[in-house]
C-alpha cells in the first residue's frame, strides 16, 4: 500500500465520494453513513490543515474547509428523506467535489513537483498519524451517542437489566424486543 501523502489524500477523496454515492442512492442506514462521512471529512481536513498545507502555503483551502464543516453539521442535524437533507447533501457534495478537483488538479501536483520522494513519505506519515488520531476521537464520540440512544430505546421498551448492559447487549435486547 502506498504511504506517500498524495496517495493517502487521494484515497480519502475516493472513500468520501463513495459515501456520497451511498447517501444519494439511499443505500444502507443514512445516519451511519452521515456519521462516517462527518468523521472522515473532519479528520481529513484537520490533517491537511495541520500537516500538509503548511508545506504548500495554501490558505485558500481553509475557507472551503470551514464551509464544508457548516454544511456537515447541517447534514448531521437534518432528517434523512426530507427535502432539507437532500438539499444539504447536494450542497456539501458539490463543495467537496470542488475541493477535490482543486487539490488533485492543482495543489497535489504542485506538491509532487516541489517535494522529493522522501518528503512526500514524511508528509504521508504525519498526515496519517494526525488523521487517524482525529478519526479515533470522532468515532468514539459517535459510538457514545449510539449507546445513549440504544439505552433510551431499552428504557422505552422497559427491558430489565438494561443499566448493566454493554452496547452489544443493549443492541441485542432492543432488537429482540422489536421483532
Ligand atoms: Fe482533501
Amino acid at each position: 500500500m502506498a504511504t506517500d501523502v498524495i496517495s493517502l489524500i487521494t484515497e480519502d477523496h475516493r472513500t468520501v465520494e463513495a459515501l456520497f454515492e451511498r447517501l444519494k442512492k439511499e443505500e444502507g442506514d443514512p445516519k451511519t453513513t452521515v456519521a462516517e462521512l462527518h468523521a472522515l471529512l473532519t479528520a481529513h481536513a484537520r490533517a491537511e490543515e495541520d500537516r500538509v498545507y503548511p508545506d504548500l502555503d495554501a490558505h485558500h483551502g481553509l475557507e472551503e474547509h470551514k464551509e464544508a464543516e457548516v454544511l456537515l453539521d447541517e447534514l448531521v442535524r437534518a432528517r434523512p428523506g426530507t427535502p432539507e437533507f437532500r438539499q444539504t447533501l447536494e450542497k456539501l457534495s458539490s463543495a467537496v467535489t470542488h475541493h477535490v478537483e482543486e487539490e488533485e488538479g492543482d495543489l497535489l501536483p504542485q506538491l509532487a513537483r516541489q517535494a522529493g520522494k522522501q518528503r512526500l513519505e514524511e508528509l504521508g506519515e504525519a498526515f496519517k498519524q494526525r488523521r487517524d488520531e482525529e478519526l479515533r476521537a470522532l468515532r468514539a464520540v459517535h459510538d457514545g451517542a449510539t449507546k445513549a440512544e440504544l439505552y433510551e430505546q431499552a428504557q422505552q421498551a422497559d427491558i430489565p437489566g438494561r443499566s448493566q448492559m454493554d452496547k452489544e447487549e443493549l443492541q441485542e435486547a432492543v432488537r429482540k424486543s422489536t421483532s
